[in-house]
């Protein structure tokens, strides 16, 4: 095991502003985590960098890391927009410093509405290239399904399970960072286990009290209103 101390980033990048995100509650526990190994921790928070104009101090830690984890919700099946600007910006920053460029080890975790977990794998291959282009070396992500139930049902005994395979995700985490290492990993999938008729059934029951608070109908929700017929294109 490599003894010096490390660098780790943790960066969430949910766009919610008000509400609890479950990228927060991931990144809550990795920093959990982090601290039990005896890591060096520098969070930041995507959306206040971008907003607060702070995002200057944000590359200077990122450019300096051991280790980026960066936490995001598929918005998509991508990147949220946040997101991709924050790292394009970083480019452009990083490109201008590559004289102290540390080649940090990148790992991402992601987490969508849907409840299949495979479906992420787009966006972390999203990651994977960005890795490539600031010469940083990208090692897995963890992809997780049905993540608006993290939050939600956190509580609950049923969700002992999901909880207990994200602690040893992250501890598999912590392990490669502190042992830099080598061999190749396969990104991690973590699904719910709960019923998935169940699962829609109270999405969609989501849904519909959302639109009625917003003055709107069950109907409403199946409007299209940009397709037009016989439109050629
Ligand atoms: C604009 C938008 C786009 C989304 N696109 C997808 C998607 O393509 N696939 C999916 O499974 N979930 C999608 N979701 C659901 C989020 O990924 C899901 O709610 C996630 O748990 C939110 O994470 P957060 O709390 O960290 O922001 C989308 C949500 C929003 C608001």
């Amino acid at each position: 095991m490599n003894l010096e101390t490390k660098r780790i980033v943790l960066v969430n990048s949910s766009p919610k502003l008000t509400e609890e995100s479950t990228s927060g509650l991931l990144n809550n526990l990795a920093a959990k985590q982090i601290k039990t190994a005896g890591l060096e921790i520098y969070r930041i928070n995507v959306r206040q960098s971008l907003f607060q104009g702070k995002t200057e101090n944000d590359f200077e830690a990122m450019l300096d890391a051991d280790a980026m984890v960066l936490t995001f919700p598929l918005y998509v099946f991508c990147l949220p927009g946040i997101l991709m600007r924050f790292l394009q910006d970083y480019y452009t920053f990083w490109l201008k410093q590559q004289d102290r460029v540390k080649n940090a080890r990148v790992y991402a975790i992601v987490n969508c509405g849907f409840p299949e977990a495979r479906i992420n794998l787009e966006a972390v291959r999203v990651i994977q290239c960005f890795s490539r282009k600031i010469n940083s070396i990208f090692r897995f992500g963890v992809m997780i399904g049905g993540g608006g139930m993290l939050q939600g049902a956190k509580d609950t005994p049923f969700m002992r399970k999901t909880f207990s395979q994200l602690e040893n995700a992250f501890q598999l985490t912590m392990d490669d960072i502190l042992n830099c290492g080598q061999a190749v990993m396969d990104n991690i999938m973590i699904t719910m286990n709960f019923p998935k008729k169940l699962y829609f059934f109270m999405g969609n029951r989501g849904w519909y009290s959302t639109a009625k608070k917003n003055g709107l109908k069950r109907k409403d929700l199946y409007r299209k209103p940009y397709f037009q017929e016989n439109v050629n294109l």
